[in-house]
């Protein structure tokens, strides 16, 4: 696959990226029993289109409230009745685990000098949360969130918010880093040159916007930096 030329910074989706949303239910998966991995694609699914209505809306709420009514509307939908649960995944939900390929990925990049960040739906203490207990702090140039901006991805505004915090007027020399499919081809078509990291292979969303590189995992990210 072609080399990326003339990236200054490489700056990485949170969920589902670098941090496995699936983890916090995988975790307390015997507890609540078969329904537990319909619940866990649930919450992620309500979660998404609460920040896209949302935003729609003109009606920001953070992403740890978003993230709160999305388990308490799944929980409803698979008629989970557990009080206390709902307490429990959303603590797990600020530790939750990187996925294996990530610090290495960004070990290498950083020993190439290559500035790194964040940009996430996530505020700004979860995303700290994650980022310390899975021991990314000191591989993170900038963890930088959407509050900054009061909307959520994919606008516009959250991308160019790269840009800026980055010091780059140019958006193709920025390499953005997403598993989320809409969330890599909205930042492709903004303007950014992305790999895409195709863990499940799934296919492109049926969405403008083209993903200069498709890998399955963040260990073929620095091959192409
Ligand atoms: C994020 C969402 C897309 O981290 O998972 O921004």
């Amino acid at each position: 696959m072609a080399k990326l030329e003339g990236i200054r910074a490489c700056v990485f989706d949170a969920y589902g990226t670098l941090f496995d949303v699936h983890a916090p239910v995988a975790k307390l998966a015997q507890e609540i029993g078969e329904k537990a991995d319909a619940l866990s694609k649930t919450w992620r699914q309500k979660q998404l289109e609460y920040s896209w209505l949302r935003s729609l809306m003109g009606v920001h709420a953070d992403f740890w409230h978003v993230t709160g009514d999305a388990l308490d509307y799944a929980l409803a939908f698979h008629g989970i009745e557990d009080p206390g649960l709902k307490d429990e995944l959303m603590v797990l939900y600020l530790k939750l685990d990187a996925y294996p390929d990530a610090k290495a990925a960004l070990e290498t990049l950083k020993s190439r000098n290559m500035r790194l960040g964040i940009l996430s739906n996530g505020s700004p203490s979860m995303l700290e949360a994650a980022v310390r207990s899975a021991g990314l702090e000191k591989l993170i140039d900038q963890v930088l969130s959407v509050e900054d901006v009061g909307i959520y991805k994919p606008s516009r505004r959250v991308y160019r918010l790269a840009m800026q915090k980055f010091v780059l007027p140019d958006a193709p020399s920025i390499c953005f880093v997403s598993s989320n499919t809409w969330d890599a081809q909205a930042a492709a078509q903004f303007g950014f040159q992305v790999v895409r990291i195709d863990r499940f292979g799934l296919p492109d969303d049926k969405i403008p916007g083209k993903p200069a590189a498709k890998v399955k995992s963040l260990s073929e990210l620095p091959a192409l930096l």
